[in-house]
């Protein structure tokens, strides 16, 4: 002990992957965080490494992210990934061009010198990388070798052990890439001489110090939804400030069933937090009476949480800071480098309430992908049954209900969620997918229930497996459950007479149905 803390700095570029980079950093126990390319050469001193990330940016481009060149006389070790590699290669006096052809996808890369980063590896037989670049570095700068090749990449990968500078043409940090774990720890142990050990626990300690010193005395509210971003951030927080922090749960009327109760069990009576419940179910479907569009209707609920949270709040007095349980791929869906993407969805709980309130953000789970988050959340003490979770939208069943939302068909859909929740929890299947849940859908179809024609509504099942809700597939159920599902359902849920279930992928679908 007594030895600062091991740390590796990553330089976003842009790439969608950076926060994949950090999180191959932190499984493999190094600590890492992640920084705009103008990070000053002293704060660089600081690292035992240094990661340069992807981006979408080629290196002609008037403006592209640049970082200073001295960066590469420091002697601190540096990994260059694709845009990292060609910019390294640019700064360092070698030439990069526009590849002949782009370069997307799988290939299989050559290893040429089995050391440092390819500390281990076999040079025979070649191993599967993924690539996504433009350009390409056609001569080495002065003083590297090449370490890798692809048929379409003489320098898949190069190095100047020397100085331990690397650079990689192809990502390590995803999972098509089959030598990705192995080239970062060679990096962080090999390269950088680093000891690792670095754990969640380390994690919560130095996110409670951080929000110690942010917060300093200042008071802090929370939005608490019951989901569990929310609940760990409220409890990282209360860990941090303890009763200067007021978690705010607003019952819509388009919650799970059971769900208000549980949050007052929770974190009312179990965690002593100061929580104020405000039951603002009529007001919210007031709001969505006779709205039939998605968008339309989401925007609603959007605003209006934002003005009943915004009055329960001023109760509260002089307040400071919003903590939110912002995750990684909640941020990346919502803002982008380059400017605005399309919008896809608007999540509500990403924006919206820290500008109208005159609030200052705290997200201290904004690096962390969901099994990270629930991680976390095992370590502060957090029951299993919030931990485990699936996640659940803002505007919560409103979207899960096709078309109109009224009481009535908010039972309907409440029931049969339930049931739902109840029969994959007994056949442990719950834990084991991303999301389970039911959609009401705007249609009846004609049955027949003891020898009478019935006409009424229809329940899709959607059950889906995914690793940050970016992507998914639908979970091959066993036949016997699906089964049982439909038949509790449409004995059980008053209104239903079918139930079918969703086989579409996202892309292009998405999970929730608007
Ligand atoms: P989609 O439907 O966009 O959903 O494929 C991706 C993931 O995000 C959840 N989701 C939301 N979460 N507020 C949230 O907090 C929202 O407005 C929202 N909309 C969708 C969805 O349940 C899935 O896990």
């Amino acid at each position: 002990m007594g030895r600062a803390q091991e740390k590796v700095a990553i330089i976003d570029f842009g790439s969608q992957y950076t926060q994949l980079i950090a999180r191959r950093i932190r499984e493999l126990g190094v600590f890492s965080e992640i920084h705009a390319p103008n990070l000053s050469i002293e704060e660089l001193k600081g690292y035992d490494g240094i990661i340069l990330s992807g981006g979408p940016a080629s290196v002609f481009e008037g403006g592209a992210p640049s970082i200073e060149k001295e960066a590469f006389s420091l002697g601190i070790p540096i990994l260059g990934i694709c845009y990292g590699m060609q910019l390294m290669a640019h700064l360092l006096g070698g030439k990069v061009r526009p590849a002949p052809e782009r370069e997307y996808g799988g290939a299989i890369l050559m290893v040429d010198r089995p050391q440092g980063i390819f500390s281990g590896l076999r040079t025979t037989g070649g191993y599967r990388v993924w690539m996504s670049h433009g350009d390409r570095v056609e001569e080495l700068p002065p003083g590297f070798e090449v370490f890798g090749h692809t048929v379409n990449s003489p320098y898949a990968a190069m190095g100047d052990p020397e100085r331990k500078l690397y650079a990689l043409q192809f990502h390590p940090e995803v999972a098509h890439t089959e030598i990705g774990k192995e080239v970062f720890a060679n990096f962080l142990f090999e390269v950088c001489r680093l000891q690792g050990g670095w754990n969640m626990k380390a994690f919560i300690e130095k996110a409670v110090e951080e929000i110690r010193r942010v917060v300093r005395d200042g008071r802090v509210i929370c939005a608490l939804s019951g989901g569990v971003d929310s609940s760990v951030t409220a409890i990282l927080v209360q860990r941090a400030v303890g009763e200067r922090l007021t978690c705010i749960f607003v019952d819509n009327g388009l919650l799970r069933k059971g769900e208000r109760e549980r949050v007052e069990r929770v974190f009312g009576r179990h965690f002593h937090m100061d929580l104020r419940v405000v039951d603002a179910a009529d007001l919210f479907l007031e709001r969505l009476r006779g709205v039939m569009d998605p968008e339309e209707k989401r925007k609603r609920i959007g605003n209006l949480f934002i003005q009943v949270f915004e009055e329960e709040a001023r109760r509260i007095g002089e307040v400071r800071y919003l903590a939110q349980g912002t995750l990684y791929p909640d941020v990346i869906e919502s803002v982008s480098y380059k400017g605005p993407s399309a919008t896809i969805k608007s999540h509500h709980n990403v924006g919206g309430l820290p500008e109208k309130m005159d609030l200052e953000l705290i997200e201290p789970l904004r690096e962390l992908f969901k099994d990270e988050v629930r991680e976390v959340g095992r370590e502060l003490g957090l029951p299993e049954e919030i931990i485990e979770r699936q996640p659940f939208p803002g505007p919560g069943l409103a979207v899960r209900i096709i078309g109109e939302v009224t009481e009535e068909r908010l039972s309907i859909l409440r029931e049969a969620d339930a049931i739902v929740e109840e029969e994959m929890k007994r056949e442990g299947w719950y834990e084991r997918v991303w999301q389970s849940f039911a959609v009401l859908l705007p249609v009846k179809t004609v049955g027949v229930m003891g020898d009478r024609r019935t006409y009424e509504n229809v329940i899709a099942l959607r059950v889906v497996q995914s690793l940050d809700g970016m992507t998914a597939d639908w979970v091959r159920l066993p036949y016997h459950l699906l089964e049982r599902l439909s038949q509790r359902i449409v004995n059980e849920v008053s209104g239903v007479n079918r139930v079918v279930y969703d086989i579409s992928t996202k892309p292009p679908s998405t999970i929730e149905w608007e």
